[in-house]
C-alpha cells in the first residue's frame, strides 16, 4: 500500500458534491493505492488509520493529477527531419516536401533501414522523456513501413517496448499513413494488401488494437479509408482517423459513418463534419503541436467543437515531421492561446477524454476507487500552472500500476 498526503489540491477529474469545479478537485487531500489500483480519495482530515501507517509520500502541498494520456503518437521512427523543417521555414510546404519524397516517405526510408534494437532503444528513451513530462500512457501508431516487415517489426518494437519501461503503451496499425513508393502505379493493390493481408495477420498476432487511416489529398481517399476501415472493423480492430488536417475531406462525416472511436487534426472540418461527429459520438483528437509546427494559420473550430458537444481530447501527435515534442501540456498551452479552449477543457483532454479515445476511459485517466494507480505529483499550487508555465516542467514523481515510476533527481 501506498499512500501519499500533504496534497494541495487532488485533481480527480471525477466532478462529485463536496468537490470544485468541472475537474473535481479536493483541497488538501490524500490519495493511497493497493498494488495497481487506487484503493481510496479524499480530504487528508478523513485519511483512514490504516492508510496512515504505510508507506507515505509527501506531495510537499503539491497538486497530483492522473498520469496524462496521449492519445496520438508516432513514438517509433527511424531519423530525424530537420531538413524538411528548414525548408518548410523557407517557403516550401508540407505537401511539396512530400510529393518530392521528403516527408513521411524519408522517414519510411530510414526506418526500414533501422534495427530492431536501434528503434526499440530510440523509443524506449523518448518514452522515458514523455514520462518526465507527466505521460504514463500512450497511444503508439506504427505507419513508417508501409511495407509487412517493417510494419510488422515496429509493432513488435511496440510489444517489447510495453515491458522495457514503465509507460502504458496501446498500439495502433496505421498501414494506411500513405501509399508506398513501389505500389504508386498501384494503389488498389496496397489497398488489398492493406485489407486482405496487413489488417489481418495484425489481428490475429495481436499485434494492434485499433487501425488507423491518414485520409487526405496525397495520402488516402474517402472511398479507400472506408475499405479499410470495412476490414478494420471485420478483423475487430478500433477504427480511428486522421482527417482534415490540410483540406476538408468530409473526415468528421467519415469517421461518423465507419464507426470511428476518434478522429484526430480536423484543422478543416466542415459545419456537417462537426455536426455528425456530434450525432455519432466520435471523439475530437486535436493536435496542436502540429499546427504550431508546421505553421497552420487555421487551427481546429474548437469553439463550434464544444458547442456542439464533441468531447476533444488533446495529443501531441509525436513525430519527426510535424509534431517532434512530446509536452502533452504544452499542447495543452497552444489550445488555450491559440484555440480558445478554456482550461478546465484542456486539463480533461489530455486525462479522462484522451483516456476515452483509447478505449480506457474505465481504467485510467481520472483519479477513483478501483482505478488504475497512475498519477503524477506536481510542485505548484495551481492545477492550471503546468499549462501556464509553458516550456518548463513542475513534475516532481510519476506513479504508474501503484509504483513511483519516474522522480525528478535533485
Ligand atoms: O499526424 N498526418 C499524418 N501523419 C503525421 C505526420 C507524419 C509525418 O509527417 O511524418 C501527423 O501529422
Ligand atoms: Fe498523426
Amino acid at each position: 500500500m501506498l499512500t501519499i498526503h500533504n496534497i494541495g489540491r487532488l485533481v480527480t477529474m471525477e466532478p462529485a458534491v463536496g468537490r470544485e469545479g468541472s475537474l473535481g478537485v479536493i483541497p488538501k487531500a490524500a490519495i493511497c493505492c493497493d498494488g495497481e489500483q487506487i484503493a481510496w480519495v479524499g480530504p487528508e482530515s478523513d485519511l483512514p488509520a490504516e492508510a496512515r501507517t504505510v508507506t507515505s509520500i509527501d506531495a510537499g502541498g503539491g497538486v497530483v493529477l492522473p498520469g496524462l494520456v496521449d492519445s496520438h503518437t508516432h513514438l517509433v521512427h527511424g531519423g530525424w527531419r530537420v531538413g524538411d523543417f528548414c525548408l518548410r521555414a523557407r517557403g516550401r510546404t508540407y505537401q511539396e516536401i512530400a510529393a518530392s519524397g521528403g516527408g513521411i516517405l524519408s522517414t519510411v526510408r530510414a526506418t526500414r533501414e533501422a534495427s530492431p534494437e536501434i528503434l526499440l532503444s530510440e523509443a524506449a528513451g523518448r518514452a522515458v522523456e514523455a514520462l518526465s513530462l507527466g505521460t504514463t500512457t500512450m497511444e503508439v501508431k506504427s505507419g513508417y513501413g508501409l511495407d509487412w516487415p517493417t510494419e510488422r517489426k515496429i509493432l513488435q518494437v511496440m510489444q517489447k517496448l510495453k515491458t522495457s519501461q514503465p509507460v502504458r503503451i496501446e498500439p495502433t496499425f496505421l498501414g494506411a499513413h500513405l501509399v508506398p513508393e513501389e505500389y504508386r502505379a498501384d494503389r488498389s493493390g496496397y489497398v488489398r494488401a492493406l485489407c486482405d493481408e496487413m489488417i489481418p495477420a495484425v489481428a490475429a498476432e495481436g499485434l494492434a488494437t485499433c487501425c488507423d487511416c491518414f485520409v487526405e489529398e496525397g495520402a488516402f481517399t474517402p472511398a479507400e479509408a472506408r475499405t479499410i476501415a470495412a476490414a478494420a472493423s471485420r478483423a475487430g480492430l478500433v477504427v480511428r482517423l486522421h482527417v482534415d488536417q490540410f483540406s476538408d475531406q468530409g473526415g468528421g462525416g467519415l469517421a461518423a459513418e465507419v464507426g470511428a472511436v476518434s478522429a484526430d487534426h480536423l484543422d478543416m472540418i466542415s459545419d456537417a463534419g462537426i455536426k455528425a461527429m456530434a450525432r455519432a459520438g466520435v471523439i475530437a483528437g486535436i493536435l496542436p503541436g502540429a499546427g504550431f509546427f508546421v505553421g497552420h494559420r487555421q487551427g481546429p473550430p474548437v469553439g463550434k467543437l464544444v458547442a456542439a458537444g464533441v468531447p476533444i481530447a488533446i495529443a501531441t501527435d509525436y513525430n519527426p515531421g510535424t509534431s517532434p515534442t512530446l509536452d502533452l501540456f504544452l499542447c495543452g498551452t497552444i489550445a488555450v492561446t491559440q484555440m480558445g479552449l478554456d482550461p478546465d477543457m484542456a486539463l480533461l483532454g489530455i486525462t479522462s477524454i484522451a483516456a476515452r479515445a483509447l478505449g480506457r476511459g474505465e481504467a485510467v485517466g481520472s483519479l477513483a476507487v478501483g482505478k488504475a494507480a497512475d498519477l503524477i505529483v506536481l510542485e505548484c499550487d495551481s492545477e492550471y500552472f503546468p499549462l501556464y508555465r509553458f516550456g518548463s516542467t513542475v513534475m516532481k514523481m510519476a506513479v504508474i500500476h501503484g509504483e513511483i515510476a519516474w522522480e525528478r533527481s535533485s
